[in-house]
């Protein structure tokens, strides 16, 4: 890895042995896109990148009278000026203009990576990647602007984002700060959304490219379910494993905007940042703003590389604390199985069945605190609830562990009820806009996170409770999006700020509560896969992947998840049929199947299923556990892609590729066909392995593929429904 600067062309190449991402000074002072893309040689000068006038109807700078920032690739581009593309900020300043033209000043390069203040991002040790900071100057709007770059040693990635700020004595306002452009100079690409809603989250859409605008977003306050906040464009020939392709994944829970556009001179601009809707950021003298960050990815060679690039940066570099690259426990919920009706006793009857199938962590789900007996009360009183909990979550705790259990348990501290002590002594707390009615979501309102003293009182409420138990983990969901953003706590000027304060509220929270209980593994949800994003990761390494547990669903949602997250990070576990949310009956064999490919666990009361299926259960956590750390860790491959065929199948291979277990899943049987043969991927050619009792090459596995047909048995049919297996292939 290394970043070069070219004193004479004002060039700097940032490099690692797969990727090269080059910028330059351009003629009219600000920053250009050079190159991204597979490794090249250094040179001294690659202006010859650069168009120089020759073009009718385009605005030329003033200066060179040849230099149109429209024919070239910017940086990070505002519009007023000779760029007619979407713009990635906007600066309004004192005299109402907006034209802004920020140049090069200086640059630095150092080891390693800065964090950014209050904000999730990837970090690294001074041998694991180097970064560039350009510092920028518009010396009419009094301001400077540092653009950061940190190119990772280890992956085709590389770190951005921007930090403004205000050296005049003016106010101005940042009305638009995303977080990184990148400009490519042509449009022939896919562009590929993971979009959904409850239910249904991250599902591959994919579009052609042209000239205009594609986008998508989130403006519910959380990154949704409906627009995961990251994109992947890939050539139109890119498959899993060949083509080029290049990933934008932002590194934040809020509101966001991702977009591409093709503009009439061949090039392609990718942005990735906060909305800029009801954003708006005003700053004083002296006064700066950071944005989140965005990580871009580059593969050369198809999009399970892609991924794999996003799976170990994140394992290694976002990811912190003690569950870092751990291997997780093997939980039961009672969510499902009781949902808020239990009792101490009731809850206890699970876990010793749970103990007997050798999971090793409790989970209690919602309901133990305040009045909360329905969704309609108690949410924000952080209390456990006597008539249930007679000696508290404490005591709960202990005889969990006295069962010989871990123990965890369920919050979703942003929220209110209206019908809560919390809300009846603070009715100012709420994100509400004064005089107008506030929209409802599942019966609760927003807590105004945006306030520090509202903060700090959840906080308190809730060290209260975990302080003096023994707890291990903490399940913390957030059930609604946010409406009628307003803050109480805020004058006027400051209304636009509160949506990223709020958020910077949450993250705050989570950080004061890793502080104080570094131990406790976070799994983070949002009416299951609401806010799956990578800022989460930071803060809790795992999130609940959907309220949908229905195997053959979660094929899907597991495989579209696969695409920017890591395996470790998608919960997934085994629940009852006939299923909460389709009304399928799935096999226990292969609602573990699919379970195994994630944290894995079961969110049933094991009591209330057959002995057979206890039995089997017995030998799926068996399983799990000889086998978690290879899964969860492994380089994952997606083989057969449940959206475009009625078949399924995905593997993960050893760092030594010694090592590899495949996952095969019939979505819908298929009458009267051959079984056919699956390729494998990922295996040292040349070893013989042996897998189901056979021994084949490697090579004979992932090109000529393993005979589908030496699975078929009692319990696995391709021509039956929801029929699959999970198979160890081992080097001899
Ligand atoms: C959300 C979560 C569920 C469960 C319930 C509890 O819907 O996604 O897993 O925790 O809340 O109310």
């Amino acid at each position: 890895m290394n970043i070069i600067f070219h004193k004479e062309s004002k060039q700097f190449h940032l490099s690692n042995d797969k990727i090269s991402y080059i910028l330059a000074v351009t003629p009219s002072g600000e920053l250009g896109n050079m190159y991204f893309g597979k490794k090249i040689h250094d040179r001294n000068d690659m202006s010859y990148m650069l168009v120089r006038g020759g073009m009718p109807v385009v605005a030329v700078d003033a200066d060179t009278e040849s230099y149109a920032m429209e024919l070239n690739r910017q940086e990070y581009p505002s519009f007023g000026t000779t760029d007619f593309g979407t713009q990635a900020f906007e600066v309004e300043q004192a005299n109402g203009s907006r034209v802004t033209s920020f140049v090069y000043k200086s640059h630095a390069i150092f080891n390693g990576k800065k964090g950014l203040a209050g904000l999730p991002a990837t970090y690294a040790a001074e041998d694991e990647a180097m970064t560039l900071e350009v510092e920028l100057e518009d010396a009419v709007a009094e301001m400077t602007l540092v653009l950061s770059y940190t190119i990772f040693k280890d992956y085709a990635a590389v770190a951005r984002h921007a930090t403004f700020k205000n050296k005049g004595d003016s106010r101005v306002n940042l009305t638009r700060a995303l977080s990184c452009c990148l400009d490519l100079p042509d449009q022939n690409y896919e562009w590929m959304q993971f979009s959904g809603g409850w239910a249904r989250e991250r599902i591959p859409d994919v579009k052609k490219l042209s000239t205009g605008t594609v986008a998508i977003e989130s403006r519910r306050g959380a990154s949704s379910a409906n627009q995961n906040p990251f994109i992947i464009i890939k050539r139109p020939n890119t498959d899993e494993f060949s083509g080029e392709a290049i990933g934008l994944s932002f590194v934040y829970s809020g509101n966001f905007i991702a977009l591409a556009e093709g503009n009439n001179y061949d090039r392609l601009r990718l942005l990735m940042g906060i909305h800029p809707d009801r954003f708006e950021w005003p700053l004083d003298r002296g006064q700066t703003f950071e944005t989140p960050e965005v990580v871009i990815a580059m593969s050369s060679s198809g999009l399970n590389s892609l991924s794999q690039t996003y799976h170990k940066l994140y394992n290694n570099n976002l990811v912190r604390g003690k569950w870092k690259n751990r291997p997780r426990p093997i939980l039961n919920n009672n969510w499902e199985a009781t949902f808020m009706d239990f009792t101490e006793e009731s809850i206890l009857k699970i876990a010793r069945k749970a103990k007997e199938a050798g999971v090793e962590l409790f989970v209690l789900d919602d309901g133990w605190f305040g009045e909360r007996n329905d969704d309609t009360a108690g949410l924000g009183d952080w209390v456990e609830n006597p008539a249930k909990l007679p000696e508290g979550i404490a005591g709960l705790a202990r005889k969990i562990k006295a069962l010989g259990l871990d123990f965890g348990f369920w919050i979703e501290p942003e929220m209110v009820n209206p019908n809560s002590n919390l809300y009846r002594r603070h009715p100012d707390w709420v994100l509400a806009v004064p005089g107008r009615k506030s929209s409802l979501g599942r019966h609760q309102l927003v807590l105004d996170f945006s306030r520090q003293e509202v903060v700090d009182a959840i906080f308190d409420m809730l060290y209260k409770v975990i302080k003096d138990a023994p707890v291990s983990y903490i399940k913390w969901d957030m059930n609604r999006v946010l409406t009628e953003v307003y803050s109480l706590g805020s004058s006027a000027d400051y209304q636009g700020t509160v949506y990223h304060r709020h958020i910077m509220g949450v993250y705050s929270l989570y950080e004061k509560l890793i502080k104080a209980f570094p131990d406790i593994l976070f799994e983070s949800c949002s009416s299951g896969g609401n806010r799956f994003d990578a800022g989460m990761l930071y803060y809790a390494p795992q999130a609940w992947c959907s309220d949908n547990t229905d195997a053959i669903d979660r094929v899907r949602i597991q495989y579209g998840s696969s695409y920017g997250y890591p395996i470790v990070s998608i919960g997934s576990h085994v629940s009852a049929v006939p299923n909460q949310q389709t009304g399928r009956s799935v096999s226990i064999r292969t609602r573990g199947n699919v379970a195994y490919f994630g944290t894995f666990g079961y969110e049933l009361d094991l009591n209330e299923i057959s002995d057979a299926e206890f039995e089997t259960v017995k030998k799926q956590v068996e399983f799990m556990k000889a086998n978690r750390e290879l899964i969860q860790f492994g380089t994952f491959y997606r083989l057969r892609s449940p959206f475009e065929s009625d078949q399924s199948a995905w593997m993960v291979v050893s760092e030594d590729r010694k090592k590899a277990i495949a996952g095969f899943y019939c979505m819908r049987s298929r009458v009267n066909t051959l079984p056919g043969f699956l390729k494998l991927a990922g295996l040292n050619a040349d070893l013989v392995y042996t897998m189901e009792g056979r021994e084949f090459y490697g090579d004979e596995l992932m090109n000529s593929g393993c005979p589908l047909a030496l699975f078929s048995g009692p319990e696995f049919s391709v021509s039956e429904d929801f029929a699959s297996f999970v198979t160890v292939i081992e080097a001899k």
